[in-house]
């Protein structure tokens, strides 16, 4: 059985489909807000894990579920200094996953996901799980504390770059619909050429976690960095788009970050690559790419 927790999130979502698509697995699917979608293999439960008897409930419904594995995904995403969500930030991002992890009793498998964000260095050679990390802001800098308390409980990271996809949800769009309708609709759209990271599309990751919730050998990798081959620009992206949605590339404008200051209000580093490597070798895969 899994438990997906965030389950109607954009990752989430891609999990939900997967799990259903190439597991006969049942889901106990938890989030703030739940799709009315219950049938005999998933059963959504409307579930705040800042509150303790929403996660004392979710316990007690997999207390005696048969290898329990559970995918863990709320976030509070706090990139940007701002009093009034750092307490909400730590509230969701620290205090709620130290008690989730100290409450949850029958646990055989436990993903949680972290960022590349771990790393504030721009660099052209990928970081490995091994490298120090450095974080670039509070979000990451509460994913090193998930991780470590995720170390200490025995419990496993995928580290991810920043993922797309149109997004599955009917009321939540995702900055790839975004860029979609822009361009349907004749708006040009500026894109960084000079930002680059290991790009890597929603259902690619749901497949490859998927994938590690059922290999023994790779949870005994604490830290594991799931990631594109290749070094994309959020430009390179954008023209990818196009070319599969069959939409004007005159519309996508390349920029410089040294030329910009509205698109990323806090200063990030330009090359940030994740090593994806040791999963490839766990897995058996000979390439891992972004697939839109
Ligand atoms: N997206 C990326 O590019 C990226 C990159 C690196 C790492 N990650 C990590 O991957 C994970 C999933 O990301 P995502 O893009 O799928 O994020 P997401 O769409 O925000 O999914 C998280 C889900 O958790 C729900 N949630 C938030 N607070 C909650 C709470 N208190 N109780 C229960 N559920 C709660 C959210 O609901 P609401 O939408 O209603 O808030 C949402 O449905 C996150 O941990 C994120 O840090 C994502």
């Amino acid at each position: 059985m899994y438990l997906v927790v965030g389950a109607n999130g954009f990752l989430g979502s891609y999990l939900i489909k997967n799990i259903l698509e190439q597991t006969d697995e049942t889901i106990l699917a938890a989030d703030l807000h739940c799709p009315e979608k219950n049938n005999d293999r998933i059963n959504w439960i409307k579930c705040d894990i800042t509150k303790e008897a929403d996660v004392a409930e979710l316990n007690e419904k997999t207390k005696k579920a048969h290898d329990l594995k559970i995918i863990y995904l709320p976030v509070f995403f706090n990139v940007n200094k701002n009093p009034a969500n750092d307490k909400i930030a730590w509230a969701v991002n620290v205090t709620s996953y130290a008690r989730f992890v100290d409450v949850m009793e029958n646990v055989k498998v436990f993903y949680s996901l972290s960022t590349d964000m771990l790393f504030k260095t721009s660099r052209e050679i990928p970081y490995t799980e091994k490298d120090p990390i450095d974080p670039m802001n509070d979000y990451a800098r509460h994913k090193a504390i998930e991780e470590r308390m995720a170390e200490a409980k025995g419990y496993n990271i995928v580290r991810l770059p920043v993922m797309t996809a149109p997004s599955l949800s009917p009321v939540k769009k995702h900055f790839f619909d975004d860029v979609v309708s822009n361009l349907r609709n004749g708006q040009s759209m500026q894109f960084f050429t000079d930002s680059r990271r290991s790009m890597i599309d929603f259902d690619t990751v749901a497949k490859t976690l998927i994938a590690l919730t059922n290999t023994p050998e790779a949870q005994k990798e604490p830290v594991l960095n799931v990631a594109g081959d290749e070094s994309l620009s959020k430009y390179d992206f954008a023209l990818r788009l196009a070319d599969k949605y069959g939409l004007n590339k005159d519309l996508i404008i390349p920029v410089s970050m040294d030329d910009d200051t509205t698109i990323w209000k806090e200063k990030r580093p330009k090359t940030v690559l994740l090593d994806n490597t040791l999963v490839k070798h766990l897995l058996g895969l000979k390439e891992l790419k972004m697939n839109i």
